[in-house]
């Protein structure tokens, strides 16, 4: 693997990396995973710190963000979402500066993308993006890992996203997908399509790296031969409860099911970025199914907890490609 310098970037979105540097972390996180399995210390950024914003909860970004920067050397400190001034009492511009005179690296998960591209702007240290209503970049890295893991290559790989395609893990699968020639599909009602500007970006890329796009509303031919079935909930982080009902009626059509494997062949596997309401466990799940009389919400049960699903491969995949993105970024 030929080293790429990438000392000093920000990680905001795909849009802003190659496609030869989106593999490069891909490929550095599969060489740090396995340096991990055999119990190879690599404590390559000792004596920095890092600051982790959380203006949103997470189970696996921030897991991931403090594992990686534990087993990287590092000192981690984590904001919560309500225990700093960010945004109450100080602006992001006064925050970014407060911040990068102490820490090597900030990583921000809130809202807009706005936001986190004003927390690079005004932070002389790197600014990781751990989410935003439009992005969701460190969370493609360990999708397409995982992918190349299970199939051995990107390039070609038939990769279907089901649901609400207008938010952070649709815009940035599509965005990732075409950057590394992929032939990515939205199978989803035409209102749930990605914004038309996005669209419109991603077919020039598709046009320079022989990716593929395509945009349905059926789930017979939308499906059919895919490698990757992808979906991810249908109500997002800090958006309404109200909007539930609509987005159940709407979306429905388009659950992961046995019959949508089944259909897409045999070799398909099942992926989600997780947290996923696959049954009446949760909380939510419980409340919102038992409401709309459903037993789960965008995958079936019997899916997740299948030999096709390889969400939790996916999830682990965090924290190995979280670990390439400080580690490139930080380091000569
Ligand atoms: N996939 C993901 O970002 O999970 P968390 O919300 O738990 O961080
Ligand atoms: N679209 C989801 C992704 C969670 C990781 C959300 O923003 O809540």
């Amino acid at each position: 693997m030929e080293k790429i310098s990438l000392k000093g970037h920000d990680f905001l979105k795909l849009l802003d990396y190659t496609p030869a540097e989106i593999e490069y972390l891909i490929d550095l996180a599969a060489e740090l995973k396995a340096k991990k399995r055999a119990g190879v210390a690599h404590r390559l950024c000792e004596g920095k710190n890092i600051a982790l914003i959380f203006e949103k909860t997470s189970t696996r970004t921030r897991c991931s963000f403090e594992v990686a920067g534990y087993d990287l050397g590092m000192g981690v400190t984590y904001l919560d979402p309500t225990g700093s001034q960010i945004g109450k009492k100080e602006t992001i511009a006064d925050t970014a500066r407060v911040l990068a005179s102490m820490y090597d690296g900030i990583e921000y998960r809130g809202y807009g993308q706005e936001i986190v591209e004003e927390l690079a702007k005004y932070s002389k240290v790197p600014v990781w993006n751990g989410l935003t209503n439009e992005f969701h970049p460190t969370q493609i890295l360990a999708d397409f890992l995982t992918v190349k893991e299970h199939f051995g290559r990107l390039s070609g790989i038939n990769f279907v996203y089901m649901g609400d395609a207008r938010y952070n893990m649709g815009n940035s699968l599509m965005v990732g997908a075409c950057k590394m020639g992929m032939n990515f599909t939205v199978c989803a009602p035409a209102e749930y399509f990605p914004d038309k500007a996005l669209v419109d970006e991603c077919r020039k890329i598709a046009n320079e790296t022989g990716a593929t796009l395509t945009f349905t509303e059926d789930v017979k031919s939308g499906t059919k031969g895919a490698d990757v079935i992808c979906t991810d909930v249908w109500v997002s982080m800090g958006e309404p409860y109200e909007v539930w009902e609509k987005r159940i009626s709407d979306l429905s059509p388009y659950a992961v099911t046995r019959e949508v494997m089944e259909n897409a062949g045999e070799s398909a596997v099942f992926m989600h970025c997780l947290p996923s309401y696959h049954d009446l466990k949760t909380t939510i799940g419980k409340e919102v199914g038992e409401k709309f009389g459903r037993e789960y919400m965008e995958v079936s049960d019997e899916v997740f907890e299948s030999d096709r699903s390889i969400v939790f491969e996916e999830a682990e995949n965090r924290m190995h490609t979280i670990k390439a993105v400080m580690l490139a970024t930080l380091t000569d």
